[in-house]
């Protein structure tokens, strides 16, 4: 089998599960209890902050874990809104994840003000279009990478254009592959996910900045200091805690890795397959992404690409989302422009840091006999 979907999830490092195991067996503890089991377990978590924390130049009191990336963006854009009641507009952009976009629709029902920002052909906002949204009362949401083509946002330069407005950005698939320091980008807030990043899944957290009166969206206990109810996950945050020092220590060689990869595997598909769109930018994108689409899509059918690919042992995605077992075309492409045809016959390969050359020669040669077959 050739696992080439690690936008999807990834593969938990052994590293990790070592680390997590013993907070599944004896150290079972509740961190907030005050006997020695609680106390254990409470300083494995406050340690994770602290090194979750020092890895995107936070204090370790900015981070609150989450059960992933779809709560933390949920959390962020319904507290701001209605239990911290700091901003009575949203502005985000159409390729976000769904995990933000359906919560703005909701919020936007409510009779909140919403904006969504088209994009250009690579999948940018207009950061001039911006501009005129800049407000104290405002949340702007801008995702750092994209998980279906990789393109990465100029959060520094939305930053410096909405500076008097909340700035959230969703790095679920930019945290441990490309630098991510929350100074150096101006951000209020932002979105974690561990299992882009070999960890487990169920585990995530979300960066709030000192001085915002963060409000828990999710209520009950006392934990994460009154930001985020529920018994806090001890061995998933082990675990996260251990992938992503893992990724940050290798950040630097999974870059290198999977840049020539989907470099080799980008000329590779242009030469053995006619009419082929790269939707993933050359610069400005995450290393590892490569989603590709077809000009003649109202030939092909993406379904059966992908259940051929799988037939054949190659597992890759096409991002879009499949709803009552209909594909729908995806909505970042169709936000950058492709025809509907096209945004549904997409296919779009994830790597990691396992993925080898010969994995991905075959996963081209395997597609370029597919469309030559269905054509
Ligand atoms: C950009 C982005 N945001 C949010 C999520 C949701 O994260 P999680 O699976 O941790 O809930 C994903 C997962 O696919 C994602 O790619």
């Amino acid at each position: 089998m050739i696992y080439l979907d690690n936008s999807a999830t990834t593969q938990i490092d052994e590293h990790v599960l070592e680390a997590m195991l013993p907070w599944l067996r004896e150290d079972y503890g509740n961190a907030s209890s005050t006997h020695a089991y609680g106390r254990k377990a409470r300083v494995a978590v406050e340690s994770a902050r602290e090194e979750i924390a020092s890895l995107i130049n936070a204090h370790p009191a900015e981070v609150i874990f989450t059960s992933g990336g779809t709560e933390s963006n949920n959390t962020v854009l319904k507290s701001c809104v209605f239990e911290s009641a700091l901003v009575d507009s949203i502005v985000t952009s159409a390729t976000e994840h769904h995990a933000i976009l359906y919560p703005t629709e909701e919020i936007q029902r409510t009779g909140v003000r919403s904006t969504i920002l088209g994009v250009n052909q690579q999948g940018h906002i207009s950061v001039d279009e911006l501009e005129q949204y800049d407000s104290k009362r405002t949340l702007v949401s801008i995702m750092h990478a994209n998980n279906e083509t990789g393109t990465v946002h100029r959060l520094r330069e939305i930053r410096s254009t909405v500076p008097d407005a909340y700035l959230h950005t969703d790095a679920v698939q930019s945290f441990g592959k490309v630098p991510f320091d929350v100074a150096e980008l101006g951000v209020d807030f932002a979105t974690f996910s561990a299992h882009k990043i070999h960890g487990p899944k169920g585990v995530g957290a979300l960066f709030i900045k000192k001085g915002i009166d963060f409000k828990a969206h999710q209520q009950g206990g006392g934990q994460e200091r009154n930001r985020r109810a529920g018994t806090e996950a001890v061995a998933l945050i082990v675990g996260f805690q251990t992938a992503a020092r893992i990724a940050h220590a290798s950040m630097q060689h999974f870059a290198e890795h999977t840049r020539a990869l989907t470099t080799s595997m980008r000329q590779q598909l242009i030469n053995s397959i006619p009419n082929i769109h790269i939707n993933t930018p050359e610069v400005e994108s995450l290393p590892n992404i490569l989603n590709v689409s077809f000009a003649d899509a109202e030939h092909i059918d993406g379904d059966a690409i992908l259940q051929i690919m799988d037939m054949k042992g190659i597992a890759c995605s096409n991002g879009s989302a499949c709803v009552s077992g209909t594909m729908q075309p995806s909505h970042v492409l169709s936000a950058m422009g492709r025809a509907d045809a096209e945004a549904k016959a997409a296919v779009r390969f994830s790597l990691s840091k396992y993925t080898t050359h010969a994995e991905v020669t075959t996963a081209v040669t395997t597609l370029a006999e597919i469309l030559d077959q269905m054509r």
